[in-house]
C-alpha cells in the first residue's frame, strides 16, 4: 500500500468518479460547444482527456475526427465503450492519468478536455502532458467552471468541509483567465476565451443536490465524510441548496462554463 499522498489521492479519484455515469446527460450539450470552439475538422487526430463516458470524444467523432479518449476511471471507460458500440462508431478508449498520458510526443492535431483535466492534482504537470502529446501548430481546448459561478463555488464549499490534501491544486482556479494563461505558458500562442451556458433540469435545488451528492466525486466524498456528523452534514446541505438556489429558476439550473483554446508553438 502506497503512502504517497498524490498516488492515494488519484486512487481515490479513480474509484470515486465511477458514479458519474448518470450525470453524462448534463455534459452532452456543453460538448458540442467545446468541439465547435476547437474548430474540430474531419480527418484530424484528436484526444479527449479525462473523457469519462466519452461525450466529447463521440461528439468529435461525429465531426469526422479520428478520436481517442483517456480517463482514470475504468467504470466510466466501460460505459464509454458500450455507448460507442451502441452508436456503431469507432473510438479507442484508454485507461490513464492526465499527469502521465500514455501517448507519444506530438501524436494529436487536437487535445480537448471537458470539466476533466481540471481535477488533476498538479495543473502544470497536466497541461505540460497535454501539450507534449499535441503536434506543433495543433490546438488545445478545454472547458472549466468560471471561478465566481456555481460549480467553482461548489468546489470551494466542498473544500471547506473536506480540505484538499497538500500538493493538490483547487479545481476552481481553472476558471480564472490569468491563471489559465500562466499555466498554458510560452508553449502556446493565440490564447482565446469564450463562455457558454448549459441548463440542467431539476425540480428544486435539493433535487439537483441529490444528483450531485450521488454522482460528483468531490461532493460524494464530503457527504460520506460528514456521515458521522449529522449537524455538519445538515449545515453543508443547507449551504449547498442555497448555492444552487441562486442559479435555479423554473425547473432549470443555469450553469455558465468557460472555454479556453490555444495553438501550440
Ligand atoms: C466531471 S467528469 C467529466 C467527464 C467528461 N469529460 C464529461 O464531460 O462528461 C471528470 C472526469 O475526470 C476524470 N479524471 C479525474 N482525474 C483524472 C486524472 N488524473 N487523469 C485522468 N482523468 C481524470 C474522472 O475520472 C472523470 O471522468
Amino acid at each position: 500500500m502506497t503512502t504517497d499522498p498524490l498516488t492515494q489521492f488519484k486512487a481515490a479519484q479513480r474509484d470515486a468518479w465511477a458514479t458519474f455515469i448518470p450525470l453524462t446527460s448534463f455534459t452532452i450539450m456543453a460538448a458540442a460547444s467545446l468541439v465547435d470552439f476547437a474548430e474540430v475538422r474531419s480527418g484530424q487526430s484528436l484526444l479527449d482527456v479525462a473523457c469519462g463516458t466519452g461525450i466529447v470524444a463521440l461528439t468529435a467523432e461525429r465531426r469526422g475526427a479520428r478520436v481517442r479518449g483517456v480517463d482514470l476511471a475504468p467504470a466510466l471507460l466501460a460505459e464509454a465503450r458500450q455507448l460507442t458500440g451502441s452508436l456503431g462508431v469507432q473510438v479507442e478508449f484508454h485507461e490513464g492519468d492526465v499527469e502521465a498520458l500514455p501517448f507519444a510526443d506530438s501524436s494529436f492535431d487536437v487535445v480537448l478536455s471537458q470539466f476533466g483535466h481540471m481535477f488533476a492534482p498538479r495543473p502544470q504537470v497536466a497541461i505540460d502532458q497535454m501539450l507534449r502529446v499535441l503536434k506543433p501548430g495543433g490546438r488545445i481546448a478545454f472547458s472549466t467552471w468560471p471561478s465566481t459561478l456555481l460549480m467553482a463555488r461548489l468546489f470551494e464549499l466542498v473544500g471547506e468541509y473536506l480540505p484538499l490534501p497538500a500538493g493538490v491544486a483547487a479545481p476552481a482556479a481553472w476558471g480564472d483567465h490569468a491563471i489559465v494563461r500562466q499555466r498554458l505558458g510560452d508553449g502556446v500562442r493565440q490564447i482565446e476565451f469564450n463562455y457558454d451556458d448549459t441548463t440542467v433540469p431539476a425540480l428544486s435545488p435539493r433535487h439537483l443536490a441529490v444528483a450531485l451528492e450521488a454522482a460528483v466525486a468531490p461532493v460524494t466524498q464530503v457527504v460520506q465524510r460528514l456521515h458521522e456528523q449529522p449537524a455538519r452534514l445538515r449545515q453543508f446541505r443547507e449551504r449547498l441548496d442555497a448555492l444552487i438556489g441562486e442559479y435555479f429558476s423554473r425547473n432549470r439550473v443555469r450553469q455558465t462554463f468557460l472555454m479556453t483554446r490555444a495553438l501550440k508553438r
